[in-house]
């Protein structure tokens, strides 16, 4: 495995890789790598000849008061794990070589309406922030494929309408969340829980699935299971931030057209904030049927 901090040799690397042949599938990440991440990386390996993970922790996707001095940092245990998945390029960039001209002169990217709800409301800047630093490192790396975790759904969501909108030539792929055995969503954030935080941080993934079960078996007053849904985590110990049903492929509210449901919460166990959804497929006919009728 090659590791690279600055665009001109890796871009030199890429150009030989293509030039024989080899199609690039791509993987961003900010680093302190865990299984989930391992998943992308596997799921990159089938898709293309090589597999290039970048590790960049995003400035321009952090508010002023959040966790980005904290933000946890492995690199000589992230390089081993990536060197064992096969990866053959790492990218590890300075911020220096990202924001040459610093982060307020940089030119950003805003994807509207899918970016501006749920996270977007609460982490204002932060989706701006990923879809900048997406571009740029799509525009460094020009994989033919790139994979993201479904964890960060409206992440996901956002770069898909990102790359749509601006005819970027990638295939976006999208790989389910890894768990932990009682449910909780592996994110590198887990490592800040106590104990005791860990031991409550389940509640988030059981609550989303009790709810994905009520509308399921046909209970559509969705306001009810929102606000049950939030009680549920207060009580657990969480300060919910949104608990929101939402249709899965514009994440506003539910409505006839609605072929999948998204049910997605974050919420902080002291201060760490959690993020997590699962969905649900409606059949057209007979789950509208049912969820109209009640
Ligand atoms: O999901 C992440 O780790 C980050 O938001 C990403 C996509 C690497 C951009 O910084």
């Amino acid at each position: 495995m090659r590791t690279y901090t600055s665009n001109t040799p890796l871009q030199a690397a890429l150009h030989n890789l293509r030039r024989g042949g080899q199609s690039i599938a791509f993987v961003p990440t900010m680093g302190s790598l865990h299984e989930g991440h391992l998943n992308l990386v596997r799921k990159a390996r089938q898709l293309c000849d090589a597999v290039v993970v970048s590790i960049f922790v995003n400035p321009l996707q952090f508010g002023p008061h959040e966790d980005l001095d904290a933000y946890p940092r492995s690199m000589a245990a992230d390089k081993q794990k990536l060197f064992r998945e096969g990866v053959q390029i790492l990218y590890a960039p300075t911020v220096e070589e990202i924001y040459p001209e610093g982060m307020t002169a940089q030119t950003q990217v805003h994807v509207p309406d899918l970016g501006d709800t749920l996270c977007g409301t609460s982490r204002p800047g932060h989706f701006d922030g990923v879809t900048t630093v997406v571009s740029k490192l799509f525009n460094i790396v020009q994989p033919d494929v790139a994979v993201f975790g479904e964890k960060d759904f409206q992440q996901l969501s956002i770069v898909r309408k990102m790359v749509r909108d601006l005819c970027m030539p990638v295939k976006i792929v999208g790989v389910a969340t890894t768990r932990d055995e009682d449910g909780l969503a592996m994110s590198s954030r887990n490592g800040y829980l106590s104990l005791q935080q860990r031991h409550i941080a389940p509640v988030l993934h059981d609550t989303l699935n009790s709810c994905r079960e009520a509308i399921a078996c046909g209970f559509d007053n969705f306001l009810q299971l929102e606000s049950h849904a939030r009680m549920k985590l207060l009580q657990a110990g969480f300060q919910p931030d949104y608990f929101a049903i939402r249709d899965a492929r514009t994440l506003r509210s539910v409505t006839e057209d609605t072929e999948e449901i998204a049910i997605l919460a974050a919420a902080r166990l002291g201060s760490t904030r959690l993020i997590d959804n699962v969905r649900l497929a409606l059949n057209p006919v007979s789950d509208w049927g049912m969820l109209a009728d009640g």
